[in-house]
């Protein structure tokens, strides 16, 4: 919705210009959502730069009014309050002159006439000294000037006037009358008017004054007011910066935060809309949806690859069952070839022993017996006994071993036995393997040696070296040797190799012998299990290490190196499991000079 009406902002007609003048109004939905659309840094700045352009102007408008103030001050205290204080000095000046004119005309005393005469000239003196000092100091408005010319021209018909009186009383007492017509008449009008003019200058001062003080006292309450506006501005928008913060950063910043905690506690249902913002909450809220949705498809690739994973172990144990069964499958061929030889043999002999007894039967029926006779027959029949006997016996004990094979290769179970007796039954197993091909099989095993281990998983890993040897070495050979050789290595190892002198194997395919799957004979029969079976039964059942030499053209040797007692299980091993070679089941290092793993 708030995009919506932000491409509405912007497409809003009435933002749209008529003409070369730009008459567009502004949309304040759109100038909000434009506001909205700001980075958090960009709004608390501007925010902030609020503040602060208000408190500059809150400082700018004390420094002002004060200014004013101080000039108002300055005003009344260097021209309002002086110029006040001439004008009464002024005006008493006034006053005294006309009393000591009087105190001349009425004194009888010339001493004191004279006296009075000379204070006129003083106080005359003093007059026009304070006229000088007021006109310094007077403010150069026309009402100021029209104000102070009317005392002056007052003053000056009063002087006339006055020198004209004193005149006369210095002529003596002829005089007198005249000097006192002088007084009276025009010295009283003269003294009015200089002195109802001095005082409408003191008043007009005075008014100014009072005024530059009323305006001094309104700036100051103007100025009072405007900063504590400011100031409640100040606090206000703080407040609403406040509330801002709380709701378009804090608040959003809980949610995202529970959110993140539950997701890091694997609750992917926890929503993470917030809003649509453009700013870096909204970065973050969209980040983190972003973060949803990838740890929803991993969270579905890791259940299709659990599931993967099973149908791979029910493969793999499928495929390890067929690898059993397929031994299982040499070994009864081996044993019905075994087998067979005695078995024909005492066959023949029971056919000859039959066929004895039918032409014996005949020369006693035609009475034609002799005692010649009898005694080839009885000699015939004594020998087929013995030769029956002795194959029946050898396939009795033929079948005893593969009992003991058999038994060895289900259970797994741990015994003490002869290593060269398990390396020939496990021979024997093998005999299909060399029936029909044109190669030798050497058993090299000089002395006995005594084993406490796995009869079982140790024929399982000779009968697939053998295999081997013959399926990979000599495939397709007309001549070649498959040599089985054990020694006994101090007190407390053998060492089982299988070699022949086949094709050998290349160096390319050295580091990938043991991986699960690995053949050169895929598609025809060859799985890439057998020796990854075999490294897993050596390094894991019987606690040996298997080595690996081979030149290519000249063949192969297989050796391992185990354990007369093998180590203790914590349970019956069971049939290896797939096993590719990590840090701790490091490949087997494969090369002319062999290498052990
Ligand atoms: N004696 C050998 N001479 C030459 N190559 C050999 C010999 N033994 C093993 N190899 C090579 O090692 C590969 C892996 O052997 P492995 O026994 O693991 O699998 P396979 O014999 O091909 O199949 P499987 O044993 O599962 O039927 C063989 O395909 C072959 O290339
Ligand atoms: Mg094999």
């Amino acid at each position: 919705m708030c995009r919506a009406s932000y491409i509405r902002g912007l497409t809003n007609p009435a933002t749209l210009t008529t003409g070369s003048t730009d008459r567009s109004i502004p949309d304040p939905e759109a100038t909000a959502m434009r506001i909205r659309d700001l980075t958090l840094r960009a709004k608390v700045h501007g925010a902030f730069a609020l503040i602060l352009a208000l408190d500059i102007l809150a400082g700018l408008a004390a420094i002002n009014g004060l200014r004013r103030v101080n000039v108002d001050a300055v005003t009344i205290s260097d021209t309002w309050l002086p110029a006040v204080g001439v004008l009464g000095d002024l005006l008493s000046g006034v006053e005294n002159y006309r009393i000591i004119e009087g105190h001349a005309l009425l004194t009888q005393d010339e001493g004191e006439r004279l006296a009075s005469e000379e204070l006129l000239w003083n106080i005359r003196d003093k007059i026009f000294l304070l006229r000088d000092s007021y006109e310094h100091l007077r403010p150069r408005t026309p009402q100021s000037d029209s104000l102070i010319e009317a005392f002056d021209d007052a003053w000056r018909a009063y002087q006339n006037s006055s020198r004209e009186m004193v005149w006369h009383i210095f002529q003596g007492q002829a005089e007198m009358e005249k000097a006192r017509h002088s007084y009276n008449a025009g010295g009283e009008g003269g003294f009015r008017d200089s002195h109802d003019r001095l005082r409408e200058v003191l008043a007009y001062n005075v008014g100014m004054g009072r005024q530059a003080t009323e305006n001094s006292k309104r700036i100051y309450t103007t100025t009072v007011i405007s900063i504590v506006i400011v100031i409640i501005a100040t606090i206000l928008l703080s407040w609403l910066l406040g509330v801002f913060i709380v709701n378009s950063v804090a608040k959003p910043i809980t949610v995202l935060t529970e959110a993140m905690r539950r997701m890091a506690e694997d609750d992917l249902t926890v929503p993470t809309e917030v809003g649509l913002r453009r700013d870096e909450i909204g970065t973050m809220t969209t980040t983190l949806h972003e973060l949803r949705g990838r740890l929803l498809e991993r969270r579905k690739l890791i259940v299709d690859e659990k599931e993967s994973l099973r149908k791979l172990q029910t493969a793999e144990r499928e495929l390890l069952e067929s690898e059993r069964l397929a031994a299982l499958g040499r070994m009864v061929a081996g044993v019905s070839h075994e087998i067979n030889t005695p078995l024909g043999s005492a066959y023949t002999v029971a056919t000859t022993l039959v066929e004895a007894h039918r032409e014996f039967s005949l020369l006693v029926s035609e009475n034609r017996l002799r005692k010649s006779d009898l005694d080839a027959f009885l000699e015939r029949v004594g020998r087929a006994s013995d030769l029956i006997s002795m194959t029946l016996q050898k396939a009795s004990d033929l079948i005893r071993t593969f009992k003991q094979v058999a038994v060895d290769q289900t259970s797994s179970s741990r015994r003490e036995f002869e290593l060269g007796e398990i390396i020939r039954q496990v021979v024997l197993t093998t005999t299909p393997l060399f029936k029909h091909r044109p190669f030798k099989l050497d058993i090299d095993v000089p002395e006995a040696i005594e084993m406490d281990s796995f009869p079982g998983p140790l024929g399982q890993v000779l009968s697939n070296l053998l295999t081997n040897a013959v399926i990979h070495g000599l495939n397709g050979r007309d001549n070649g040797t498959v040599t089985i050789e054990a020694r006994l290595q101090g007190g407390d190892a053998a060492t089982i190799a299988v070699a022949d002198d086949g094709v050998g194997i290349l160096p390319e395919h050295r580091s990938h012998l043991f991986e699960p799957f690995f053949t050169t004979r895929f598609g025809q029969g060859g799985s890439g299990l057998g020796l990854n079976i075999v490294h897993g039964i050596v390094t894991h059942v019987l606690g040996g290490t298997i080595e690996v030499t081979s030149t290519p053209g000249e063949g192969a040797r297989f050796a391992i190196h185990i354990p007369l007692k093998a180590p203790e299980q914590t349970k019956t091993p069971q049939a290896p499991h797939l096993a590719a070679p990590t840090a701790d089941h490091t490949p087997p290092i494969v090369g002319n000079q062999g290498g052990k793993t």
